[in-house]
């Protein structure tokens, strides 16, 4: 079979051929369970349409570090579809974290269309069903997110990789799943507890869950895992964690000036939905920390707040900027890069991969969507 992997162009990783084909792999995946969930009934059509939709989209980060990880570490493999199904199988566990994000987050809106729960609600009120309709949509979501997490590892195991490289990079998936769900659990404590006004204690909170509930399912296990399948030893491992904490967590502090910032229309995410949940942010400890005592009260008093408006968000956005704060995380978010470049300068792996990961870290901190 023609190796069409080994054109995608290192100085362009997240590129339109790289996500051409994790999609392409996610799409076979999911037709091949067409028949597997008709079988089961036809209750089974929505389940199946929303993981299509919802596995339809996206950057394709964690497919592209688990991909050129592999190039990093070993260069070019043999069987670069194998390489794409199982990097696309990381993009399949991505989506399925989403999914039970948006409901414990209890966000509208995902990826431009309006959340899995709200979608499985529509079927509930449609079918005049009884019971909570929010509910209804609740579980669905839930058991959608499940579905595909153990889809991810159906499509990680049958991908067609070598057993023996498999094996060796295992742990590091293993490990990712752990700390993801944990990194959520410390985000759900955080934003339950009360704001400190401690801004050293505040930052080191926020780094702790984004370490966790980011890092380590976006960057750091997913290259981690592909550099396993090339052969990296725990030296190379060690080195490239170095790089990838940086960009993982500047990725999440790039997601909360987008989440209260951004363009919606570009991100798929209402903005100003960071301070209905009363997310806590390093961006929101900076102002927190940096406004004027009464701002920074008006500003606590809004977070977490559900029922605030378009203006309240626009007064939150313009105390935010004022206290300086959009500054603070631009720059630690460029002292996270450097770091992170300065990490990979030391690591021993391939051009292409060098190129890659370089290429992919920026795009990681420096995006609009
Ligand atoms: C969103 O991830 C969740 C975070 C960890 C910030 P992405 O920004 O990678 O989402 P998609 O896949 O591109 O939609
Ligand atoms: C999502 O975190 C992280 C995971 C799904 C594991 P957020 O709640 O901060 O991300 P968005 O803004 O909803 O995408
Ligand atoms: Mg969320
Ligand atoms: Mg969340």
């Amino acid at each position: 079979m023609a190796n069409d992997v080994l054109d995608f162009t290192p100085s362009d990783p997240l590129g339109s051929d790289f996500r051409g084909a994790v999609q392409a792999a996610i799409t076979q995946f999911l037709e091949a369970r067409n028949h597997e969930l008709t079988a089961i009934g036809d209750e089974l059509a929505l389940p199946l349409e929303l993981a299509k939709t919802f596995t339809g989209g996206g950057k394709r980060v964690r497919p592209a570090f688990g991909y050129w990880g592999r190039i990093a570490a070993g260069g070019s493999p043999d069987d670069g579809e194998s390489l794409v199904r199982a990097a696309a199988s990381l993009d399949m566990l991505h989506v399925s974290a989403l999914m039970h994000d948006d409901v414990m987050d209890d966000s509208d809106t995902r990826r431009g269309v309006p959340a899995a729960h709200l979608q499985f609600a529509d079927l509930h009120r449609s079918r005049g069903g009884r019971g909570s309709t929010d509910a209804f949509g609740r579980a669905g979501a839930i058991l959608l997110g499940d579905l595909l997490l153990v889809w991810s590892e159906q499509m990680l195991s049958t991908s067609g990789l070598p057993a023996q490289e498999l094996d060796r990079a295992r742990p590091l998936i293993e490990a990712m799943r752990t700390e993801v769900t944990c990194g959520q659990f410390l985000d759900v404590i955080a934003q339950s507890a009360p704001a400190t006004a401690d801004l050293e204690e505040a930052i080191a909170t926020a780094n702790r869950v984004v370490e966790y509930k980011t890092n380590r399912y976006t960057v750091q296990r997913p290259l981690q895992f592909g550099a396993a399948l090339g052969g990296a030893d725990e030296e190379l491992l060690e080195q490239l964690a170095l790089f990838a904490s940086p960009i993982g967590r500047a990725f999440q502090f790039r997601d909360d000036l987008l989440g209260i910032f951004g363009d919606e229309q570009l991100t798929g995410k209402p903005a100003g939905d960071d301070l209905r949940e009363g997310k806590r942010t390093v961006l929101v400890a900076h102002a927190l920390a940096a406004a004027p005592k009464d701002q920074a009260a008006e500003l606590d008093a809004m977070l977490g707040n559900p029922q605030l408006d378009a203006a309240a968000v626009e007064r939150g956005r313009q105390i935010i900027t004022a206290s300086g704060a959009k500054e603070s995380v631009e720059q630690i978010i460029d002292q996270a890069y450097d770091t992170a470049i300065a990490a990979l300068d030391k690591a021993s792996i391939t051009d292409e991969g060098r190129t890659a990961l370089t290429a992919l870290a920026q795009a990681c901190v420096r995006r609009d969507y």
